[in-house]
């Protein structure tokens, strides 16, 4: 058993699309509230990574959309829900360097293909749903 208390901390932020002077807010903000919650700093990393490209994604390829996360003793849940063009196939989309960033985000260095991945991959829980014009919801829960 933690420091911390028994009561859940939760949290949002709403992500808009295309404003790329914006990104990375959401994510720098949780990355503090885990710091000062005195969370391992693996952990923080991780999260810090995963949320990062989440963001990033939302910010190139949809119009809006939200992150929340879910502080409990166990775990980091981290949702980000966004209404956009959504995902044809998502295996596809989950291949490392697989990219259809415009030229606006490539030029802002984004756009390598390796953000899902990587959510994967910094994530002990990682699920993706996504609806072609509705919107796609990726699930994250790190292990605390
Ligand atoms: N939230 C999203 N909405 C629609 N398409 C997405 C979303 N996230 C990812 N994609 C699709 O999956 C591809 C791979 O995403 P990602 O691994 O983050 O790489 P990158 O963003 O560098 O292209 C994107 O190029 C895009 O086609
Ligand atoms: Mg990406």
């Amino acid at each position: 058993m933690s420091a911390r208390s028994n009561v859940p901390i939760e949290g949002s932020f709403q992500l808009i699309g295309g404003k790329f002077d914006k990104a990375g807010e959401a994510s720098t903000s949780l990355k503090k509230k885990l710091t000062e919650m005195g969370l391992n700093v693996e952990i923080v990393r991780r999260a810090s990574i995963a949320t990062f490209e989440a963001e990033i994604n939302v910010i190139i390829y949809a119009a809006a959309g939200w992150l929340r996360y879910y502080i409990t003793d166990d775990t980091l849940r981290i949702v980000i829900e966004d209404m956009g063009p959504g995902i044809e196939n998502i295996e596809l989309a989950m291949q490392e360097g697989y990219s259809t960033a415009p030229e606006w985000a490539r030029a802002m260095g984004w756009g390598a293909g390796m953000g899902l991945p990587n959510m994967k991959k910094n994530s002990d829980k990682f699920k993706i749903d996504s609806v072609v014009g509705e919107g796609t919801t990726v699930e994250m829960i790190i292990n605390l």
